[in-house]
């Protein structure tokens, strides 16, 4: 990750200067020591390019000038939009845009005069978020194709307060780090065992993490979990991290898919985009990334992030479509499609971290139907609730991070579709209501608890770069789930 520093504004040593312009206001909007010292030093030749370039400080809007003089290589101008319309999530939008700006700077200062220290810091949250990437197996990059950026000096009024603000968002950019990560591996490297293993290396950051193999599972009676695991050569991993981080009381309960490969098994997938399912891994690498979130962050709570991690794989072994599996619960299900993969591995994850943990509720994250994506596209992860408070919260949180989410209903109508003839449900319907009728099946083990059900199918990867995500894993729902903690179950 680039470094962030926090300085009292003033002109930077730096090469590069971004300067925060609101729109339509003041000398071309922009405020504060550093503007002034760099548009004086530079003899007004920045107000003169932003004059001449018609630079209004529109929201997303950036311009660069370069080689203004006095020693800067260049000066960036993103525009905030109005003031007293900025939020969190536009400040790290200016961020991201401002580092999309930057190009081959190594170094450069942001002058956030005029925000709060809360906003400067979500400033530098979009521009630390917006900096990842995903190298590790490119091996012939020349150096001038490799990004540079390095560090950037957050220039305010009152750094240390910026600098205070920006340790929980430190935090956050960490766990989501981890998740893209996690989430980018090829699965060839990233099985199950091997992402058990990255989760151990958390015990660090002071979380517990224990690791079951198939005999356990086994012998807990994990039958849907497993028989999805059975045509792998890759043995299954349940993984359970727990962050106490309170005194007392019932944890709160995060549970993640994690399906290293889908293949679809024997009910294969087709060729065509088949290699996407590598990340089929986001809900559970979610999970993940929030649970070092909060440790990192020494949040306020008592957690426990649950993990089904498997590979869906087509072989003399693997399930048949007509299989009937025990899960874990003790229901029964006909699986009339191996690509329904998921929600078996949900059901017993879901049933054991309530028999084990009785948690205040559980919010499950799953890359869990193409129905999802048919439904809501890449912007809004639908969810699915039992609560309606504890969706009110989710969708709020939502709005405040800009991993959106919209609830999608259930019922006894739904439910129905999931009716077989040989066992107590099937694990496909129809084609109707597909992301529906997933979320039925979960609901079936679900033994009372408020519980929402997050199917990130369609959020979990982007195809293209957004302000502060860039084309790739986005981790959604890391930082989603970590506002929602740290608004309504903290302190
Ligand atoms: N992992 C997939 C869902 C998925 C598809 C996620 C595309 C992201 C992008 C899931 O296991 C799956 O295969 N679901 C099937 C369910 C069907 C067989 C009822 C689907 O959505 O087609
Ligand atoms: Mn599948
Ligand atoms: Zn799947």
């Amino acid at each position: 990750m680039i470094e962030i520093a926090f300085a009292k504004s003033a002109l930077p040593a730096a090469d590069a200067l971004v300067l925060l312009v609101e729109e339509g206001s003041g000398r071309n909007g922009a405020t504060g020591e550093a503007w002034a010292a760099a548009d004086d030093a530079t003899g007004g030749a920045i107000s003169r390019a932003l004059l001449a370039g018609e630079f209004k400080g529109k929201k997303g809007s950036t311009t660069t000038i370069l080689g203004p003089g006095a020693g800067l290589s260049r000066v960036v101008a993103v525009g905030l939009g109005k003031l007293d319309e900025l939020t969190p999530v536009l400040a790290e939008e200016a961020g991201g845009y401002a580092v999309a700006a930057l190009g081959r700077e190594a170094a450069a200062a942001i002058a956030t005069s005029g925000l709060s220290p809360m906003l400067a810091a979500h400033v530098a949250f979009g521009a630390a978020l917006r900096s990842y990437r995903f190298g590790r197996y490119r091996t012939r990059e020349k150096p001038d194709e490799k990004p540079r950026l390095a560090k950037l000096t957050v220039l305010a009024a009152e750094p240390d307060q910026v600098a205070a603000a920006w340790v929980p968002l430190h935090a956050a950019t960490e766990g989501a780090f981890l998740a893209r990560d996690l989430v980018s591996e090829p699965a060839n490297v990233l099985y199950p065992a091997e992402l058990a293993e990255r989760c151990k290396a958390l015990e660090s950051l002071g979380l517990t993490v224990e690791v079951l193999g198939p005999e356990e599972l086994e012998k807990l009676g994990f039958g849907a979990l497993l028989g999805v695991a059975q045509g792998s050569a890759h043995e299954p991993r349940l993984v359970v991290l727990q962050w106490k981080g309170a005194e007392a009381g019932p944890p709160l309960a995060f549970v993640g898919k994690g399906v290293t490969f889908d293949s679809g098994g024997i009910s294969i997938k087709p060729a065509a985009g088949m290699e996407d399912m590598k990340w089929d891994m986001a809900g559970a690498a979610a999970v993940i990334g929030l649970m070092a979130t909060l440790a990192r962050r020494k949040a306020w709570v008592n957690a426990v992030g649950l993990v089904g991690l498997v590979e869906n794989m087509p072989s003399g072994t693997a399930q048949r479509p007509g299989d009937v599996v025990k899960t874990y619960s003790g229901q029964t299900v006909e699986v009339v499609n191996t690509d329904a993969e998921g929600r078996l591995v949900l059901a017993d994850v879901l049933w054991y971290c309530q028999q084990r943990f009785d948690p205040r509720f559980m919010i499950d994250l799953a890359t869990l139907t193409g129905a999802m994506i048919v439904s809501l596209g890449h912007d809004f992860a639908g969810f699915f609730s039992n609560d309606d408070a504890l969706a009110a919260q989710l969708v709020a949180a939502g709005e405040v991070t800009g991993e959106r989410l919209w609830r999608m209903p259930m019922g006894e109508a739904y439910d129905k579709l999931i009716k077989s003839d040989i066992a107590d449900m099937k694990n496909v319907a129809g084609r109707p209501a597909g992301a529906i009728t997933a979320a039925q099946f979960l609901s079936r083990f679900v033994n009372g608890k408020p519980w929402a059900h997050l199917d990130i199918a369609g959020t979990a990867w982007a195809s293209k770069d957004a302000p502060t995500v860039p084309k790739g894993a986005t981790a959604f729902g890391v930082r989603l789930l970590d506002q929602f903690v740290a608004k309504h179950l903290e302190g």
